[in-house]
């Protein structure tokens, strides 16, 4: 087997790539493929583009020195995600993983979501997603024309090709489907991940387009691809992450015939500011842990997750999901895998049952913002200042613990007005309002 090895795009290599990428066999089988893979100055206009990106790591590879394709590494959400195209003259050599390990150790983390059809076929030409040939699948990949002629930008077609993906994480509480739209070849324009729930029948998505690539049709697409699966598997309801007030994520929903079913508004407390001392309430002691909950109160604290349970929620109020232990450890073990800090803060009645509890979410390495999780007391224990008084040891704590951290981040549903009290008596001030949107899905 020869020696595979990876190095930076070179002007030099245009002309080598640009007959590899026009192969018509490596063309019919590739995911993604030029318009007109013969059109050398839309070759040379996209290569230009791909390695003006910051976000785009693109490398060559070489066989024993000779060109024998091209590798990308992008991150989308913070996902790292890997494309390459081989020249058909080498697959079924067994020369691509020597040439795709180098690439994912270079562009730092391995990709969190792997395309579904990756155990399949190996060599193809194409991004690593590669075309989806098994007939279970043939419906997930479309090949459109999407056209920008929006503002200052010319008329011009796109391709847009949008592939599923699949995330190897296991989760208890549902699946996580995902999709990356591309252009031409290399170029990742949008991805979009759809949760399906075990319980329940709301599908949750988040969809989200490089902002050079708005308005060209992208966003839609995804959407679509993702509203059928969503139908596909029984859901009834697709419902949006929070979205922004005035942004394009909200003329967006509006185009598509998602309504806003939950106001929520944003705040935050700067920690430069002076320290509101907690209250405590008499017959309740205080506890605090990091990460997962210790195994004497996981009993009474996934009891306790409850309390969340009537929160105000708008018209999104669904069937809750149970807590169970196993649920609390997921959740601690997934903001752990992201190397972050779950920090938590619970009220202990009388008799050592959990009345209250507050979470916060402190980014790895100390810095920036935290976000604040849930905060939750069990109805016979309202009215007595829990949640103040456990708020404000925790902002100590957490003040004291991670002196680099600048801020403390809470998103309040609108009709939630007694958290909404808590927090500003605490110093959190209202940063922009976001709304969740929802449709309804019609029956596959
Ligand atoms: C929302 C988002 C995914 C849209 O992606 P996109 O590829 O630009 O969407 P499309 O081109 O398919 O837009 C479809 C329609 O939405 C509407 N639309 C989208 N952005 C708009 C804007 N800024 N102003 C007015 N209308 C807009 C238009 O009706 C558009 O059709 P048109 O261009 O023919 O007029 C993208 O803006 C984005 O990534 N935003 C940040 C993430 C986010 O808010 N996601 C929310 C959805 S979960």
């Amino acid at each position: 087997m020869g020696e595979v090895a990876l190095r930076p795009l070179e002007d030099g290599d245009l002309d080598a790539l640009f007959e590899l990428m026009r192969d018509p066999e490596s063309v019919r089988m590739a995911a993604f493929v030029a318009e007109d893979p013969d059109d050398r100055a839309a070759f040379d206009a996209h290569q230009a583009r791909i390695r003006a990106r910051a976000d785009v790591t693109n490398r060559v590879v070489t066989l024993d020195g000779r060109l024998v394709g091209s590798i990308a590494a992008f991150v989308i959400e913070g996902d790292t995600e890997v494309t390459y195209w081989i020249d058909r003259s080498v697959w079924g050599a067994g020369h691509r993983r020597a040439g795709t390990r180098p690439a994912a150790r270079a562009g730092s983390r391995p990709a969190a979501v792997r395309p579904r059809r990756q155990r399949q076929r190996g060599v193809a030409a194409g991004v690593a997603a590669g075309r989806v040939r098994g007939r279970r699948h043939r419906h997930r990949v479309r090949q459109r024309a999407a056209r920008r002629d929006r503002g200052n930008h010319p008329a011009a077609r796109m391709i847009v090709n949008i592939t599923a993906l699949i995330d190897p994480a296991h989760h208890t509480a549902g699946r996580r489907l995902a999709w990356v739209a591309a252009g031409l070849d290399l170029r990742p324009l949008g991805t979009a991940f759809l949760w399906i729930p075990v319980a329940g029948d709301v599908a949750e998505l988040d969809i989200q387009v490089h902002p050079a690539e708005r308005r060209a049709g992208v966003g839609s697409q995804l959407l679509e691809a993702a509203a059928g699966s969503a139908a596909e598997e029984g859901m009834r309801r697709l419902r949006t992450e929070a979205v922004a007030q005035a942004s394009d994520g909200e003329h967006f929903c509006r185009a598509h015939q998602l309504r806003p079913v939950l106001a929520l508004t944003y705040t935050r407390l700067s920690l430069g500011g002076d320290r509101t001392a907690g209250r405590p309430a008499p017959g309740y002691r205080l506890v605090h842990w990091d990460g997962t909950v210790p195994g004497d109160l996981a009993a009474t604290f996934a009891h306790a997750r409850k309390a969340m349970d009537d929160m105000p929620m708008g018209e999104t109020a669904g069937i809750p999901q149970p807590w169970t232990v196993e649920r609390l450890h997921a959740v601690a073990a997934a903001v752990a895998g992201r190397g972050e800090h779950l920090v938590t803060t619970a009220v202990l009645d009388a008799d050592g049952e959990i009345a209250g509890f507050t979470e916060l979410v402190v980014p790895g390495d100390g810095t920036g913002d935290a976000q604040h999780y849930g905060t939750g007391v069990l109805p016979a224990h309202r009215g007595r200042g829990l949640a103040g008084w456990m708020k404000a040891e925790q902002i100590h704590r957490v003040r004291d613990r991670f002196p680099g951290l600048a801020g403390l981040v809470a998103d309040t549903a609108d009709d939630n007005a007694a958290m909404r009290r808590v927090n500003h008596a605490l110093g959190y001030r209202p940063t922009h309002r976001s709304a969740l949107y929802e449709r309804r899905l019609s029956r596959s």
